[in-house]
């Protein structure tokens, strides 16, 4: 498991991030910015990017003296292919025992109007086929970036865990479903994260749980206006100020000290351009996903075709250092630089402010019988909301698949209000130098007077 032991700290890292933070100590930029980075460290075992952890319903305890009134979960999909493609990759993916299903599996679909089941299956021709493109894309049966079996297996089992504390041990959630009036689901509309969605509620409320006619609505936003990640085709500032902040001094430095490994690796892969040039997001996927599956790391084959060179191959510990400068660079745009902020409430204040108005609307009683509400989306819906809670370095790494977020709304018997916030199945940790409330009970005030710095008056204002 080479992605569960980071004892060798990227110490070099470290050392030249504290240097660079240390030279470039103005008064305007050192408030938060050199602590974070300088502090920032590797060093966690537990962590592995193939499987997050999942709330434990045997070890969830309740907030005292108080009624639980409504909880929201924003997830990562679970395990998939890649969603970057090399030249002539010449490796398989297997996704046969993955049936696809557009609605919840089980949810009892209306028997009319329609003449029988389909199901989608993906075929990659030969190579050598005469009329195709195939050595541009894997071999074996697998969509670019679709959920594998082991993804939905990862969101089945955080269903079963969501159902054993809400339904089981609380009973705040009901057992059957009939109508869906105490579920709002919201996803992406991206193939694996629907697919996430639905096997995650397959195990909530399993199909004997489920009431013939009901059918789970799937909210969904065109791509153009998407709110669950940085909509850099909606608010091209986004792009303006991610490129101020890899610009900065303190991150070309990194990327310096880094070059070699990305000019080996790009060469590898056969790729160029600004996606792999100043960011490790392309580097990250085509390795970790095939890390998770144990795949063979790509090999540069045109070194051995053309007979110049012994072919080279992307190693181990050419993985396990992408991995560090991910969280390097994820913790680096999102968290620490000066502009971290202004580029938050971007990328992802209009879904804060959705949250948030959920949450009123549920406390102005205008949300009916709303208990659970679901959101299904990425690494990079996951991340930002994360950095806006200042999380600990450690709940700052890359998150991993099926990484799970929830909020929970509870009412004390006073009739004030805490939020409790669980990643991963532990109460979210905040990094020391930044805590500003108990997320295991954080007064709702409190919690919205933080969150309010995150959250646009006007997106499109903000983005012009
Ligand atoms: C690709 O894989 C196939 C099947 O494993 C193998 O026969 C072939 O030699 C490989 N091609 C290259 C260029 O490595
Ligand atoms: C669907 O089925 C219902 C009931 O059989 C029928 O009234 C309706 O016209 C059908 N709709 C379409 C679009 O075929
Ligand atoms: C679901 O609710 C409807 C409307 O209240 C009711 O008619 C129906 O019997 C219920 N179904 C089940 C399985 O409880």
């Amino acid at each position: 498991m080479g992605a569960r032991t980071f004892n060798s700290v990227a110490l070099a890292v470290v050392a030249f991030a504290a240097a660079a933070a240390a030279a470039n100590a103005s008064p305007a930029s050192s408030s938060s910015f050199g602590v974070g980075v300088s502090a920032y460290a590797f060093d966690d075992a537990a962590y592995s990017y193939c499987d997050a952890d999942h709330p434990d319903d045997q070890a969830y305890k309740v907030v005292p003296d108080a009624k639980l009134e409504l909880v929201q979960m924003v997830v990562r999909h679970g395990d998939r292919t890649p969603v970057h493609l090399i030249p002539n990759d010449n490796t398989t993916w297997t996704c046969d025992g993955v049936a696809e299903n557009i609605y919840l599996n089980g949810a009892g679909q209306p028997e009319t109007n329609t003449t029988g089941a389909f199901r989608q299956l993906i075929e990659i021709p030969s190579w050598s086929g005469k009329y195709g493109y195939a050595n541009q894309v894997w071999r074996g049966t697998c969509d670019v970036g679709q959920l594998t079996d082991k993804g939905k297996s990862q969101h089945r089992m955080l269903g079963s865990k969501i159902r054993g504390i809400y339904v089981d041990k609380l009973g705040f959630l009901p057992a059957q479903l009939n109508g869906t009036d105490e579920l709002y689901v919201r996803t992406t509309n991206v193939w694996r994260t629907k697919n996430s969605a639905e096997s995650l509620l397959g195990a909530l409320w399993p199909k004997r749980d489920i009431a013939p006619q009901t059918a789970i609505p799937f909210h969904t936003y065109p791509r153009e206006i998407e709110t669950m990640y940085g909509n850099t085709g909606a608010c091209g500032k986004i792009k303006t100020l991610a490129s101020k902040i890899t610009d900065s001094e303190q991150f070309q430095v990194f990327l310096k000290d880094q070059g070699p490994l990305m000019a080996k690796l790009s060469g590898i892969f056969g790729v160029s351009g600004s996606d792999w040039d100043n960011t490790w997001d392309g580097y990250i996927d085509i390795l970790q996903a095939r890390h998770c599956h144990d795949i063979a790391l790509p090999c540069n084959d045109r070194a051995s075709i053309s007979g110049k060179a012994t072919p080279k191959c992307a190693t181990a510990e050419d993985s396990a250092q992408v991995l560090r400068n991910s969280h390097y660079e994820y913790v680096f745009k999102f968290r620490d630089h000066p502009l971290s902020h202004s580029y938050l409430r971007l990328v992802i204040g209009s879904l804060l402010g959705t949250l948030k108005d959920q949450v009123q609307e549920h406390i102005a009683g205008k949300t009916g019988n709303l208990k659970f509400a679901l959101y299904s989306g990425h690494d990079s819906t996951v991340a930002p909301l994360l950095a806006v809670l200042q999380a600990s370095n450690r709940n700052m790494l890359w998150p991993p698949y099926a990484s799970n977020l929830l909020f929970e709304l509870w009412k004390k018997s006073d009739g004030s209000r805490v939020v409790r916030v669980i990643y991963n199945g532990q109460v979210l940790k905040l990094q020391p130098e930044f805590e500003w409330c108990d997320l295991n009970a954080c007064p709702l005030d409190t919690f919205y007077k933080h969150l309010d710095e995150y959250i646009p008056d006007n997106i499109a204002t903000e983005c012009a």
